[in-house]
């Protein structure tokens, strides 16, 4: 059944109202209906057991803590139950299993999938690999459209709005895939963007193509204060050390920028800070108990997120 509805056109079948059997693999994937149809649903979900008997994989290649624990606590709050691992070491593919064999069984163990793999395009390999729904927890450096939907109703839930905003990307925009997710998504809101980063991490030429193509207002600088008075919101990203191919490159860029109380004063007043978290050293502790600091409330709508996405995709709300 899941097969079959994943060979239809998925604006088509969410113009029907169901978004059942779908996967999620880019935020491209989605229209804005579809984005603002995925945040209101949040309050169909609250106190329901609607997953009962139902079970979710969650395939690991790569470390994650809130992603795949949030999806784990999202699946029980809703009666399910998980199976999966947080690394491929203490699977078969260590023995030299392949991810398509893998996948194969996984498939008839679980009703949905959700995968993190450091390959980009891993994910959408498999999707097409089985029949039941794959929602993408991360490949490389290219997608994390679930972060993407934590980020958004974070921003709605705090701003009462996605438009209007002057939105500041700090960091790693070269190797940061939520920094990728999140611009795309923002381009169908009338948002200004500031790309600040080294030279040497900006964001790829293609993803500022797709912006342009799409008609956002976005700038590329590498001065935080430059912008600080007109940003409502800074969306701080660590330097991605591991997708560094050289470490010594990694080093040159570690502890570009790190904001602290001082930054703040320097800052529009109110300006809100959202990381997609882990962070290393880029937001000092001193700003975590600050109104400004939206990261762990952000980290915390991982839940209530992932708990809408999964009913929505088994089918049981609409
Ligand atoms: N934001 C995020 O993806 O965190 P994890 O790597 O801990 O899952």
């Amino acid at each position: 059944m899941a097969k079959i509805l994943k060979q239809r056109n998925y604006h088509e079948d969410v113009r029907m109202g169901s978004f059942k059997g779908k996967d999620l693999i880019s935020i491209k994937d989605l229209s804005k209906e579809e984005l603002l149809h995925i945040l209101d649903a949040t309050s169909k979900i609250k106190g329901k057991e609607l997953l009962k008997g139902k079970v979710l994989a969650t395939l690991f290649f790569e470390p994650s803590t809130r992603t795949r624990l949030s999806f784990e606590s999202a699946m029980s709050k809703l009666g399910g139950a998980v199976i999966g691992f947080g690394s491929p070491n203490i699977t078969s593919i260590s023995k030299g299993e392949s991810l398509h064999d893998t996948l194969k069984m996984v498939e008839s163990y679980a009703n949905i999938i959700v995968m993190r793999h450091p390959v980009d395009g891993s994910v959408r390999y498999a999707a097409e690999s089985v029949s039941v729904p794959v929602i993408n927890a991360g490949d490389g450096v290219n997608q994390h459209p679930t972060q993407t939907l934590v980020d958004l109703y974070t921003i709605k839930e705090t701003f009462g709005k996605l438009d209007g905003l002057t939105i500041g990307f700090l960091g790693d925009m070269k190797y940061g895939r939520t920094v990728h997710s999140l611009a795309y998504a923002l381009s169908h809101f009338k948002v200004k963007l500031v790309f600040i980063s080294p030279e040497e991490l900006r964001m790829p030429e293609h993803y500022l193509e797709e912006l342009r193509e799409r008609k956002v207002s976005f700038t590329e600088i590498e001065d935080l204060e430059e912008v600080s008075q007109q940003l409502d919101l800074l969306y701080v990203t660590r330097i991605q050390k591991e997708r560094f191919p050289d470490p010594v490159e990694y080093e040159r860029f570690k502890g570009s920028y790190r904001i602290d109380k001082s930054v703040l004063l320097q800052s529009k007043q109110g300006m809100k800070i959202m990381h997609p978290l882990p962070r290393v050293d880029e937001i000092s502790m001193e700003l975590d108990a600050t109104k400004n600091a939206l990261y762990f409330e952000q980290a915390k709508n991982g839940v209530i997120i992932r708990q809408t996405l999964l009913a929505l995709l088994l089918g049981t709300i609409r």
